[in-house]
């Protein structure tokens, strides 16, 4: 049966960010009748901001709870009578998790095991955690947070008993233009004439708030509970990205730096002795007793990856072209956008 969210209540950590603002948009457009959605998160002035865009009046269904996800009472007070929970709150800036690292651990961590325990506690029947490229062998604070995430998330699914719930995964790349990418710093740059590179070759995925909010919803369609969802979606080179935004710029090389990866992973090697693949999306599966793969392959029409597959942003058959980045921008980041 078809994903129907109307007449049930969400809750979205995080529900202010990025990804949050797109999920709400998506879900009053697509389910109208929605009864509640929660958006959850720290600074009443994003949440202030964001009511003038959905306000009470016309979006009967909206609620603004401020709540901090470390804090497990709060949240699970918020998840009273809750559905569905989307979590999306994170510290996700690397240079910053690097510095204060224990606030990355509370939030990213701490905060996904309140989420896991409130769900078990309110009666949710399906929670969707948003992962990250960088939490596939990671290399910096942020990724290892998003990974140990990741594992309590699908390790959860051992924990629900009886219960009628599923906690799954979403893991996926850059999202073009979001907060501190690098879209909107050249964007910000173009004007000076020199565009800085921190590696030649670097390469990264490409998707759009959309794509992100989609694979969600797909995840809480068909989620069996333990699945990490990855999306097939393009790559591009960082010089192509410059040279979309700044054809006339200097590229300068100023080197990769710490906590950066010359190509973004999501999914190693190891990952992909269980991984499945199907149209759109791979799956990486839980390794426990009660999956049956055979069983997934079938329902879903998919098929086991080669040996030794895995999927980075190098090792992409689907490549962006600096036409291409250009009107990703013009859709995605900024209407006016013109070379
Ligand atoms: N953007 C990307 O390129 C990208 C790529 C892959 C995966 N992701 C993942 O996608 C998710 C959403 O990212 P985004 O781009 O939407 O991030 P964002 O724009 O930075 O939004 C983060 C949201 O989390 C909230 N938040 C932060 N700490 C919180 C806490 N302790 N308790 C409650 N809320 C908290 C923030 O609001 P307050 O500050 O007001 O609390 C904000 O609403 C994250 O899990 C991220 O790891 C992002």
């Amino acid at each position: 049966m078809a994903l129907d969210l109307n007449h049930k209540s969400i809750l979205v950590t995080g529900g202010t960010g990025s990804f949050g603002k797109q999920f709400v948009a998506t879900v009053f457009e697509k389910f109208p009748d929605v009864k509640r959605l929660v958006v959850f998160s720290r600074d009443e002035l994003k949440q202030y901001e964001m009511s003038q865009t959905f306000p009470h009046d016309k979006f009967p269904a909206i609620r603004y709870f401020i709540g901090d996800v470390r804090d497990a009472e709060r949240l699970k007070r918020a998840c009273e009578g809750i559905d569905v929970i989307v979590h999306a709150a994170a510290l996700k800036q690397v240079p910053a998790a690097e510095y204060n690292p224990m606030e990355c651990i509370k939030t990213n961590i701490f905060g996904a095991e309140n989420v896991i325990n409130a769900a078990l506690d309110c009666g949710v029947k399906d929670v969707v955690a948003l992962s990250t490229d960088k939490a596939a062998a990671p290399i910096n604070l942020y990724g290892a947070t998003k990974l140990c995430s990741d594992k309590l998330f699908v390790a959860a699914n051992n924990m629900k008993g009886g219960r009628d719930l599923r906690f799954s995964v979403v893991r996926y790349g850059n999202v073009i233009g979001s907060r501190g990418s690098v879209v909107p710093f050249f964007l910000q740059r173009r004007h000076t004439g020199v565009l800085p590179i921190t590696h030649p070759d670097m390469t990264r995925f490409n998707i759009s708030l959309e794509e992100g909010v989609d694979l969600v919803l797909y995840a809480l369609e068909h989620a069996w509970g333990g699945e990490i969802y990855v999306p097939k979606i393009p790559s591009y080179k960082i010089t192509e990205v410059a040279a979309a935004i700044g054809p006339n710029c200097r590229q300068e090389i100023v080197g990769i730096r710490p906590g950066e990866k010359l190509h973004e992973e999501m999914i190693t090697e190891t990952d992909a002795l269980s991984t499945v693949e199907l149209d759109k999306y791979y799956v990486i599966l839980p390794f426990t007793p009660r999956w049956n793969v055979d069983d997934f392959i079938r329902h879903f029409n998919g098929k086991r990856v080669a040996d030794g597959f895995h999927y980075n942003s190098a090792n992409n058959d689907d490549w962006l072209s600096a036409e291409q980045i250009r009107e990703e921008i013009r859709l995605h980041v900024d209407a006016e956008f013109k070379i």
